[in-house]
């Protein structure tokens, strides 16, 4: 999968849904989705047949929201792209690495399975032939790439994704990452970039008694733990109501796989997928104050593509130029963690646009590499307007409605407030319904599609999910963390040891570590 979001999924006791949204059994799909079931998602919730939008209703919707304005939360605008980033990783499909190797049915089933193991960082590991190319010839450290010389700025090892295999142009540039959609903006790829930088710290920070052969199994499981306490603890806090998420970490799930065996492998809830955690994309904003050159919102979302290799063609160059180097003190508020000599002056510092039903204007016109169009689609084809693609993806599925989530989650069990017609109709400084038809504005009351419905609930809740949403997205990481390899749910005595004190670990402590908390390596442009 090259770009962000899958084409067709396969529901655990349904088949494959495709376009036409009708179930197909996997031996009957294509050869290779025949070999093997794709990636797992599965329903949480109850089918919504019979209660989509119709096309015309969803195209103008669809323009509404990404119509641009809404409000900017006070979150820090690198949570937007770590969100992308851990999207992808839940989302990752190690088949793509792991085709040629010998896999068995088991390892298959973890491989097509959502976890947060940090497979889109590690692959199938240093030992996997196809996964060896994202290593040092050490097989511990992960390969890191070299920047080119800009703006009087030298080239910097460490700075950019690696790059450079293959002869053509186009090849040379692409990411030698196991996740090409880790490319797909420049946020997200500098993202990844930490994340490497964080790895090999570990690496080198392992006691020197550690035996060759199990350092890098240790690292990385020190790692993917610190990356999962991270979530919890910060992360999910940030865009969800923290009473929620402790409610499931702490309680336990009361909707999606309960009682499943801890080890077995999870599925993908499609309520989740098709809707809730898209909630990432109400998060973006139009421009940035990326770093000292790109200042004062130069740093345009349009630029973010460009300096990629799948969203963009990284300016033109082979490899990242060196004044496009993220200044990571405008996208994280290291003041969390005591470090106000890391702290630039507010009118620099990004922060997120907020949780609700209004998306920036650009995503009405994505870039064709982003979703894995052809160029020649008109710019303003509804199939660019990501809005419409989430509402059409939604309908091929037969996704659960808003008002259906909600209903079934209360027989559940689960403590929550169904929105009113008027709630949803009025929201709180979100879209604005009025150019509606009449029959249109009353289905979309009735049977309020799942995406719409959770940003409503956010932006009347202060910008953070709540209610289904955050029930939604709760118990999937919880799941999908359960499920993982190395796992803080499976391991409750595991406490963090890289960050300020035994139970705080949050991205700005990652950072630091990775960073060395030196200011010359988090902007290095200065
Ligand atoms: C500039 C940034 C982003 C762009 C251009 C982008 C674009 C896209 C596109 C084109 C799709 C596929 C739509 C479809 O046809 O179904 C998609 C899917 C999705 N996006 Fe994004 N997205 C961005 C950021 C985010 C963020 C920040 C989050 C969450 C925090 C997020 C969460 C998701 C999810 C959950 C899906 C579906 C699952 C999957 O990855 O397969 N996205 N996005």
């Amino acid at each position: 999968m090259e770009h962000h979001g899958s084409e067709s999924y396969f529901v655990v006791g349904e088949g494959l849904l495709a376009e036409s949204g009708d179930g197909r059994s996997a031996a009957r799909a294509t050869a290779s989705a025949a070999a093997a079931p794709p990636f797992r998602f599965s329903r949480m919730g109850p089918k919504g047949t019979g209660r989509q939008l119709g096309e015309p209703n969803r195209r103008k919707l669809g323009r509404l929201m990404a119509a641009g304005g809404g409000g900017t939360s006070g979150v820090p605008a690198g949570f937007t792209y770590l969100g992308q980033f851990i999207d992808h990783d839940l989302t990752f499909d190690k088949t793509t690495v792991m085709l040629g190797a010998s896999v068995s049915p088991a390892q298959l089933l973890q491989a097509r399975s959502p976890t947060l193991d940090l497979d889109s960082l590690y692959g199938a590991g240093p030992q996997d032939p196809e996964s060896a190319k994202f290593y040092e010839a050490d097989g511990m450290h992960l390969k890191v790439g070299k920047t080119d010389a800009a703006d009087g700025i030298p080239a910097k090892t460490g700075f950019d994704l690696p790059r450079g295999a293959g002869s053509s142009a186009k090849a040379k540039r692409r990411a030698i990452v196991p996740d090409p959609r880790n490319d797909e903006n420049l946020a997200v790829a500098q993202t990844h970039c930490a994340l490497i930088r964080f790895h090999n710290r570990v690496v080198d920070s392992l006691p020197g008694s550690v035996p060759a052969a199990q350092r890098f199994a240790q690292a990385r499981e020190l790692v993917t733990k610190h990356y999962q306490w991270m979530i919890r603890t910060d992360y999910l806090p940030r865009i969800c109501r923290k009473a929620a998420i402790d409610s499931v970490f702490n309680s336990g799930r009361k909707v999606f796989e309960v009682g499943a065996a801890p080890t077995a492998v999870p599925t993908m809830p499609i309520e989740f997928s098709v809707a809730a955690f898209r909630l990432g994309h109400s998060m973006i904003r139009p421009a940035y104050n990326w770093n000292k050159i790109f200042d004062d919102g130069l740093g345009t979302l349009d630029f973010l593509f460009t300096f990629s290799a799948t969203g963009g063609d990284l300016g033109g160059g082979p490899r990242l130029p060196s004044n496009w180097i993220a200044d990571f003190r405008r996208l994280y508020d290291f003041k969390e963690a005591g470090r106000a000599n890391l702290a630039v002056p507010a009118a620099k510092f990004n922060r997120a646009k907020n949780i609700d039903t209004r998306l920036v204007g650009l995503l009405a016109h994505l870039p064709s590499g982003s979703f894995g169009g052809a160029s020649s689609i008109p710019q303003d084809d509804p199939r660019r307007n990501l809005a419409f693609r989430n509402l059409t993806r939604a309908k091929m599925v037969k996704l659960a409605t808003g008002p259906q989530m909600a209903t079934f989650m209360k027989g559940k069990g689960v403590n929550l407030r169904k929105l009113t017609r008027a709630q949803v109709r009025d929201g709180h400084g979100g879209v604005v319904l009025d150019s509606l038809t009449t029959a249109q504005r009353d289905a979309l009351l009735k049977d309020t599609p799942l995406w719409f419905y959770v940003l409503r609930e956010a932006e009347l809740n202060g910008g953070k999910l709540r209610w289904v949403g955050a029930r939604i997205v709760a118990e999937t990481f919880h799941r999908a963390m359960e499920g993982s390899q190395a796992s803080i749910v499976r391991d409750p005595a595991w406490r963090p040891t890289l960050g300020p004190n035994s139970t705080t670990f949050r991205m700005v402590d990652l950072l630091l570590f990775a960073f060395e908390g030196k200011k010359s390596l988090l902007a290095p442009v200065g």
